[in-house]
């Protein structure tokens, strides 16, 4: 491969998956319910009524998958632990099979030299917990230490590298506002709120245990971000813009960089007519300082922009000002109907660092669904997936050059999977999988990947 821009020497090039879209057993060896298994197995919930039940059958196929990353020279994997295989009970009882799963999984990593990045939290809460209240209550934070504190102290002298949650905002805000994914709430603010504080809470509570029971590991979060600019200087644009980024990017940034909530988040519940942060009484003292607790890094998870218009400007009077007209060229979507904006990764990745003096970044989740699949001769020649990474890496070496410290890329995803509300309609994989069979084939973006990887850097 012709290479034209090298990356840092440690750069750690991997790839992403999470435990309910590929682990299957869903109730095998004591593992409890999670929420997931519950919304799934709710008629309507998801395309085609698809489940988790089987899904990449990862939890009897692991060891062919870390041969597989093995093979395609990944430095390192990026998986989450399901908190109700650890403790079915969301606390209390320790189900050591669960346990044995994720302690094989981190030796046949080390064995194949993948360096493992566990995350403890990518949605799968214990059903039980839900049913005492879920994120919106308090002892759910408790609850989630105390998951932290079995594991950590189990894979803690071989796992270094640990992520508390994942997209944090998707769990409020999917779960409690959209309701499109599990637990399914629609319309309350409320409960969102209080989910974020409790989900950052159990974050800042964490870090601590962590660092306890695994000695010179590296802690961090991941978020989501989306490059969202307005569509016209109008104020009525810009005020939504606002909002959607309080709810969804400045709850979670201001309070971990040790700003407190910012305050448009009152006017957002001002607004709602929901009562104030101390009317809800939802922050105790020293709540803010634990979540600022200093971590190691950021993971951030880029797949698009989305251009902000507001309802109440009428699209006639936007259009003279109209900074970003909406890209018609479909070609510009992937099948998610996300539209692909490389640059977007770098705007994100600056922010991160000008505005928050995060000490590491990593790109945690960055990846393409389409659908293609194996031609007559066995390969699947996935073009569109190969330069949509192609693209963003080059993003991601303008974001080193120009001195931001992004110390690693996770493709999501490592194999095709569980796409939540989307069932398996939508493939991520650089692996694709026939879920009938459990078939894997290495796809052609995932042979350009090991190219990749192999030269350290992308033409
Ligand atoms: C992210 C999720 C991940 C995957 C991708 C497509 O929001 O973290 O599990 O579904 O989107």
């Amino acid at each position: 491969m012709k290479t034209k821009l090298q990356f840092p020497e440690n750069f750690i090039w991997g790839a992403a998956t999470s435990s309910y879209q590929i682990e299957g057993a869903w109730n095998e060896d004591g593992k409890g319910e999670s929420i997931w298994d519950r919304f799934s197995h709710t008629p309507g919930k998801i395309r085609n009524g698809d489940n988790g039940d089987f899904a990449d059958d990862h939890y009897h196929r692991f060891q062919d998958d870390v041969d597989l990353m093995k093979s395609m020279g990944l430095k390192a994997y990026r998986f989450s632990i399901s908190w109700p295989r650890i403790l079915p009970r969301g606390r209390g009882e320790i189900n050591n099979k669960g346990i044995d799963f994720y302690s094989r999984l981190v030796d046949a990593l080390l064995e194949a030299g993948v360096t493992p990045f566990a995350t403890l939290y990518h949605w799968d809460l214990p059903q039980v917990l839900f049913e005492e209240g879920g994120w919106p209550v308090r002892s759910t934070a408790e609850a989630f230490v105390e998951y932290t504190d079995v594991i950590t102290r189990i894979l803690g002298d071989r796992v270094k590298n640990w992520m508390t949650h994942n997209e944090p905002a998707v769990v409020a805000n999917l779960g409690y506002l959209i309701g499109e994914h599990a637990p399914g709430i629609q319309n309350d603010m409320q409960s969102a709120i209080k989910s974020a504080h409790h989900l950052l809470l159990s974050h800042g509570w964490s870090v601590p245990v962590i660092r306890r029971n695994s000695p010179g590991s590296e802690v961090g979060i991941v978020l989501n971000f989306g490059h969202n600019p307005v569509a016209s200087p109008s104020v009525a644009d810009r005020q939504v813009m606002v909002e959607q980024d309080t709810i969804w990017a400045r709850i979670y940034l201001e309070s971990l960089a040790g700003r407190q909530y910012p305050a448009d988040l009152e006017k957002v519940m001002l607004k709602r007519g929901l009562p104030s942060l101390e009317e809800l009484k939802l922050i105790l003292p020293g709540d803010m300082e634990s979540i600022a607790t200093p971590i190691d890094f950021i993971g951030a998870n880029y797949y698009s922009r989305r251009i902000v218009r507001s309802k109440e400007v009428p699209e006639e009077e936007n259009l003279p000002q109209t900074l970003f007209p909406a890209p018609e060229n479909e070609e510009n979507y992937t099948e998610m109907g996300w539209e692909i904006y490389p640059e977007g990764l770098l705007r994100v990745l600056g922010r991160l660092h000008f505005e928050y003096q995060f000490p590491k970044i990593y790109v945690t989740e960055n990846g393409a669904s389409y659908s293609d699949g194996p031609d007559q001769d066995g390969k699947v020649r996935d073009e569109r997936r190969t330069r949509y990474l192609r693209e963003h890496f080059r993003e991601a070496h303008r974001a080193i050059e120009a001195g931001i410290p992004l110390a690693g890329y996770f493709v999501w995803s490592l194999l095709d999977n569980f796409e939540w509300a989307h069932g398996y309609a939508q493939r991520f994989g650089i692996v694709w999988v026939d879920f009938e069979t459990q078939q894997r084939i290495v796809k052609d973006s995932g042979h350009w990947y090991k190219d990749v990887i192999k030269a350290n850097g992308v033409e």
